[in-house]
């Protein structure tokens, strides 16, 4: 398993609104996708493409969301997590598996924001950084 591009760099922060204006005001990052819910998910996501990646800006959906642990932690907000594309999601799971790594859940591959398959590996096993692998959209 080798990853590929980092296909973008997840942020979690409580107000997804004011974080857009934010990337737009200071950096001029404007080119941004519209806030859309995810249920299934738990979270409210919008992309803003900086050219090389986007950066993902997570805002937790309800009390069950994922992303509300980490902002417990970081009530300001932060990094969450880096996200690399792989050729083949099954074939990087078995891999990760193989190298003793722990997948977040059950493991299995589920439809991500970006309407692809994605698995995470948990913090501990890359130094504190989660780490999201997302099947290379075709
Ligand atoms: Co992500």
């Amino acid at each position: 398993m080798k990853a590929g591009r980092l296909n973008h760099i997840g942020i979690a922060i409580p107000d997804i609104a004011a974080a857009r204006a934010t990337y737009a005001a200071l950096y001029g990052l404007d080119k941004v996708t519209e806030i859309r819910d995810f249920p299934k998910l738990g979270v409210k996501v919008c992309f803003v493409d900086t050219g090389n990646t986007e950066l993902e800006l997570l805002e937790p959906l309800g009390p069950e969301s994922p992303v509300n642990k980490f902002l417990e932690k970081n009530p300001k907000g932060g990094q969450h997590h880096l996200c690399f594309e792989v050729a083949d999601i099954i074939a990087a799971r078995d891999a990760m598996r193989g190298k003793g790594t722990t997948l977040l859940g059950t493991g299995e591959p589920y439809i991500g924001a970006h309407g692809v398959p994605v698995i995470f590996v948990h913090p501990k096993d890359t130094h504190g950084v989660l780490i999201e692998l997302m099947q290379a959209p075709a």
